[in-house]
């Protein structure tokens, strides 16, 4: 398939990666990033939780560590991203750079509001707050079977992965029901695909982002 070229005015575009654990988020944010950059972006990939050297402490402890507290968990999380958004997020938008983070405010929403059954309203309250209200410009929800996902992700398990189906079937009816409430910010794409095909797909959503269409 031709490509749509995206204009060169994407700067200070925030773009965030969603989905199940295994869905391909991460294979799919690089490989956007290296079309961007192809085309003379600077783009910056981070992701969540972890995005930077604090965030790294946290995702040790919320991800690998022992039992936290269900409520613990939506604080560290949120922790984790009011930290990512003051100190990386915000100034590289400034800076008038593409960012691609995998993994944002969603993730919280359904994983602790609906996978810990915490309260979406609740746990996004939270994470309004945490962000200063900062909203990706495009989310990017690649959605996933949990078994599929967990089917990829093999023996390993952190904290979350090792929740039931039950847990993960929420997790993915949340991410979808966010996705469909808001349709002009979120393109939802089948993680089933073959991953060149997911990658069609965000390419021409950026690229009619960026005003050019097809
Ligand atoms: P991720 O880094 O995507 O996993 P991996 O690198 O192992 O593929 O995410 C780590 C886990 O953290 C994942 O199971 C989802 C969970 N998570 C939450 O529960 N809430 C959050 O707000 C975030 C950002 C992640």
């Amino acid at each position: 398939m031709s490509q749509p070229e995206p204009s060169l005015s994407l700067g200070g575009v925030f773009i965030a990666f969603e989905g199940g654990d295994g869905a391909g988020k991460s294979t799919q944010a690089q490989l956007l990033s290296a079309w961007l950059e192809e085309l003379g972006h600077t783009v910056v990939v981070t992701r969540e939780p972890g995005g930077t050297p604090f965030g790294r402490t946290v995702r040790e402890l919320v991800l690998h560590g022992d039992h936290v507290a269900p409520r613990a968990e939506a604080l560290l999380f949120a922790a984790d991203r009011a930290h990512h958004v003051e100190t990386l997020i915000l100034p590289a938008l400034a800076r008038g750079e593409v960012v691609i983070t995998d993994r944002y405010v969603d993730s919280s929403i359904a994983y602790q509001g609906a996978g810990r059954d915490l309260g979406v309203d609740e746990v996004r309250e939270l994470n309004v707050w945490a962000t200063g209200g900062l909203v990706p410009t495009l989310t990017v929800l690649i959605d996933l079977p949990a078994d599929v996902g967990r089917a990829r992700r093999g023996g390993v398990h952190d904290r979350l992965e090792s929740e039931s189906a039950d847990f993960h079937g929420a997790v993915r009816v949340l991410f979808l029901a966010l996705a469909d409430a808001d349709p002009d910010r979120y393109l939802v794409v089948d993680g089933e695909l073959p991953p060149e095909q997911v990658r069609e797909r965000v390419r021409v959503r950026v690229a009619m982002m960026a005003g050019v269409g097809r």
